[in-house]
């Protein structure tokens, strides 16, 4: 049977991007009736330097912004990543599966490292082995995530099929990214050949979930754009990153296509298709927003939502890591 698993770090605010890219496909698969398994990782977040504080309000913030956009904690299993202890004791076996060779081929550890990778935490480079584990703990079949997390999903491919070609087993399925839909990869609004990113320095690179609606106008208002007219068709946007990535956005919040999108408004400026797509921002956006920090005043219901969430993940994660440790030889298993 399908499981779906997906996670989300919790550092700093969701954009747009994790909304289209994340949020809003996990509730149309919940609504199609797939199991689903979502995770606040925030073993994965401090990878980084996160502060305490912060780090505990953006979990909680993640959370309600999982259940504004639809995803309902009776359906779904929704937790934080350490409080099922599981995931970093699969992911210690996983550091000794994965290759160095593996790991040094990761994108988004050269692009998170920079420069200097000396300076960069060990569990940033091992991050990729920890997702590993959040996925194959659950035996998760379907991964839905944004574009630039489908190296990271092949990598669980291979650590999943090394681990049965080591111990002669076929205990871990293969899981597959699903990557699909208008907004695989949500663009800055100042630069289209950027992602859309929570750790952007430019506030106007993105729309977070929790703007208002005239922050929201004011920023589709002022993004990059072409002196050209929308295109009536999609070859028309072949060089145009920002046009595209325009129309990307209002095909997906619209539930369309690009080809829908454009039959619309091909011919028309973007002192015209602009306004339009503010208005749609706003009217998807704004009751997420708001429910988000309607729940954000109990913050002690969404902790008993995570907790309750850990331990149901936990019925599934404890026999898989129990069978795991047998496998690979350890007493007591
Ligand atoms: P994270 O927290 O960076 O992003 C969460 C999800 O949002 C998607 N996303 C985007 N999609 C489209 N356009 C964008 N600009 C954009 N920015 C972010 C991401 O692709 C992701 O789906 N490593 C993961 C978290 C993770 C995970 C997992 C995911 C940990 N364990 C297991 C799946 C399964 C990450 O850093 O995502």
């Amino acid at each position: 049977t399908p499981r779906v698993f997906s996670g989300i770090q919790p550092s700093g605010r969701l954009t747009l991007g994790n909304y289209l890219g994340a949020l809003k496909r996990f509730a149309d698969a919940q609504d199609r009736g797939v199991q689903s398994i979502y995770c606040m990782v925030d073993l994965h977040a401090i990878t980084v330097w996160q502060d305490p504080a912060a780090l505990r309000n953006a979990t909680r913030e993640l959370a309600a912004g999982f259940i504004a956009s639809g995803i309902d904690p009776e359906k779904s299993i929704l937790f934080n990543q350490s409080q099922v202890p599981e995931h970093a004791q699969l992911a210690w076996v996983f550091n000794c599966v994965a290759r160095l060779g593996w790991m040094n081929r990761m994108t988004q550890f050269k692009d998170k490292a920079g420069k200097n990778a000396e300076k960069a935490s060990l569990g940033l480079y091992a991050y990729p082995a920890l997702m590993a584990a959040d996925i194959l703990i659950y035996h998760a079949t379907h991964v839905p995530v944004g574009e630039d997390q489908k190296q990271h999903v092949e990598l669980t491919r291979d650590i999943a099929a090394k681990f049965n070609h080591d111990y002669k087993t076929d205990f871990f399925p293969m899981p597959e990214p699903v990557i699909e839909g208008a907004a695989t990869r949500v663009m800055s609004l100042r630069d289209g050949s950027k992602k859309m990113s929570k750790s952007d320095p430019s506030d106007a690179s993105r729309i977070n979930m929790t703007d208002d609606a005239d922050t929201i106008a004011a920023k589709i208002r002022k993004a990059k754009t072409d002196p050209d007219a929308l295109p009536s068709e999609s070859k028309g946007l072949e060089g145009r990153a920002e046009a595209r990535n325009l129309v990307n956005i209002y095909a997906a919040l619209s539930d369309s296509s690009v080809d829908a999108v454009l039959q619309e408004f091909g011919g028309q400026q973007f002192s015209a298709f602009k306004p339009k797509l503010s208005e749609l921002a706003v009217a998807r956006l704004s009751p997420i927003s708001t429910e988000m920090a309607r729940l954000m005043e109990h913050t002690d219901e969404i902790d008993a939502i995570l907790t309750r969430g850990a331990t149901r993940a936990r019925e599934i994660a404890t026999p898989v890591l129990r069978n795991t440790y047998e496998i690979i030889g350890m007493v007591g298993s």
